[in-house]
């Protein structure tokens, strides 16, 4: 008996324990907002959630309101929805709701990068420096040299019949941003180690080819890879993927290169002052290729996608570029210089700006999540307050909230390229919703402590990448009635969406 009763005891401590940790004694407290549990202890509603986030939300918003606690895989998530209450998550001090601890995690699971936690500091300091400013002039220049020489490569200006070239759209633009973007911040192969120009610009051609194709496996994996949930064979892929982009981005390999950007380079630097492991730079290189990358090849496809869609629109934009490329005493010419479109005709351009705003606000949809620190109180705009505990996480979709909310942007599927312009042509930043202004009306970059650093150099790109090829290529989509393709529910809170199906075109040299 004496033996039997701790051997109970420990029995039941381990049932209770268990019970707990699925989620069995969560009640909603007063004061709370609404508890979901789902019927699935500790999973909750994470099949649902990832199934279609969009659908999910708006089944729960039509349960609970714009406020609700669901469990998803063990976690405990408030969803805030109402568009006019999400100052009191932007701006919350980080000592409440932390970016952080859930970046961290991520991080590693995706990229391999285990963060010493103090190093938010210098992606702050560096990317203000050189992704802004007088950096982000640099930044653009070499971002314009190097793709017009991705775009312009295996194009033949020597013949006056004018040749069709025929792709697909999403691989296309893909393709192109991402090479152009990774040799823009990592560096091209340096003319002294190949021998010649002409070499070493093949070699750059070469190799962001293969890093492309490579990256496209990776970011195909990765939804998964987020949720836990990869089979045993990606599993592996993915592992083997990793490894090559560590060793293909490793300092030794950036050691020499010509032109690396400052950003990366001193991203580089800073951590080696601050005493990391090379091993885990190079593993460092991998997350800023994700994050440069991973989103601005997509939304140059659907920028371009929706010009193409749209004639008005592409007339607007298309009449707007000429405009400023003449204005900057530049003609395109068969065997003449390549354009300088330099940051300052970039700033001239409102209906290209509206355009891109626009692709943002349809295309573009981050999940935001913060780590509950203390346990605190929610205070919603209109007067409403709900507490949340210590050790749960908060989440807001601003693609749902938001960008297709129809109090605020009307008719909120339909690509209206001048939706972000005044009558007067300025910058429109006025929207309601039910006669009060919203602050939060497009968050495609995130916003508070994680609010994407490099949204005006990703901005540049995709204007570069639209003028660039309006200006030297005539375009047209192979069939003139193709829909606008669905969206990849899957990538939903990964960022920019994907097309399930890629789009064919034909694009001819103007010249
Ligand atoms: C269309 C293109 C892009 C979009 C839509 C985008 C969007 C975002 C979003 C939503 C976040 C915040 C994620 C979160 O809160 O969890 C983020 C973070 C980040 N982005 Fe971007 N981004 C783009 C391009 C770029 C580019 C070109 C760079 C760099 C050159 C960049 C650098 C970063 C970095 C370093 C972070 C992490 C910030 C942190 O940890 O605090 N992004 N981006």
């Amino acid at each position: 008996m004496t033996l039997l009763l701790p051997i109970l005891v420990g029995f039941l401590a381990a049932v209770i324990g268990g019970l707990y940790l699925l989620g069995v004694f969560r009640r909603q407290r007063p004061g709370e907002p609404p508890l979901d549990k789902g019927l699935i202890p500790w999973m909750g509603h994470v099949l649902e959630f990832r199934k279609d986030t969009i659908k999910f939300l708006d089944r729960m918003k039509q349960k609970h309101g714009d406020v609700f606690t669901v469990q998803l895989g063990g976690f405990y998530l408030t969803f805030i929805l109402d568009p006019l209450s999400l100052g009191t998550f932007v701006k919350e001090s980080p000592e409440k709701l932390d970016f952080n601890t859930f970046a961290r995690n991520l991080v590693e699971r995706l990229f391999g990068y285990r963060s010493l936690g103090n190093e938010k500091q210098l992606l702050m300091k560096t990317s203000h420096k050189h992704l802004r400013g007088p950096g982000l002039e640099v930044l653009t220049h070499a971002m314009m040299c190097n793709l017009q020489n991705v775009m312009l490569h295996n194009t033949d200006s020597s013949t006056d019949q004018k040749t069709w070239l025929e792709d697909r759209l999403f691989k296309y633009s893909y393709k192109a941003v991402f090479r152009a973007g990774y040799l823009s911040l990592f560096g091209n192969a340096s003319q002294n180690c190949e021998g010649s120009v002409e070499k070493a610009k093949e070699k750059d051609q070469a190799e962001s080819e293969t890093l492309f194709h490579e990256f496209r496996k990776y970011d195909q994996l990765v939804p998964n890879l987020a949720y836990g949930v990869l089979p045993p064979r990606e599993k592996m892929e993915a592992e083997r993927i990793k490894a090559f982009f560590w060793k293909a981005l490793s300092m030794q390999k950036m050691k020499i290169k010509d032109n690396i950007s400052r950003w990366v380079w001193d991203m580089q630097q800073g951590r080696q002052e601050l005493g990391i492991k090379e091993s885990m730079i190079d593993r460092y290189m991998l997350v800023l290729l994700w994050v440069s990358q991973g989103n601005t090849g997509p939304s140059a496809f659907w920028l371009l996608f929706f010009l193409m869609k749209h004639p008005e629109a592409m007339a607007a934009v298309r009449e707007e570029v000429n405009r400023v490329l003449k204005e900057s005493g530049q003609e395109v010419r068969r065997d003449g210089p390549l354009i300088n479109l330099t940051c300052d005709m970039l700033m001239k351009t409102p209906i290209l700006d509206s355009a891109v705003e626009e692709t943002l606000r349809l295309t573009a949809a981050p999940l935001l999540v913060r780590s509950v620190l203390q346990d605190m109180t929610l205070k919603m705009a209109n007067g409403c307050e709900y507490r949340i505990r210590k050790g749960d996480r908060m989440a807001v979709l601003p693609y749902s909230a938001v960008h297709l909310n129809p109090e605020i942007h009307p008719d909120p599927h339909s690509f209206k390229y001048d939706r972000f312009l005044n009558p007067d042509g300025s910058k429109k930043t006025d929207f309601y919703k039910g006669g009060k202004k919203v602050k939060y009306y497009s968050m495609p970059w995130g916003a508070g402590v994680s609010m994407c650093p490099g949204r005006f150099f990703a901005n540049n790109e995709l204007k570069q990448f639209v003028f660039l090829m309006l200006v030297y290529f005539d375009l047209e989509l192979k069939n003139p009635d193709e829909k606008t393709p669905e969206y990849d529910v899957s990538r939903l809170g990964f960022g920019a969406l994907h097309p399930v199906k890629d789009i064919q075109f034909r694009y001819s040299l103007r010249f």
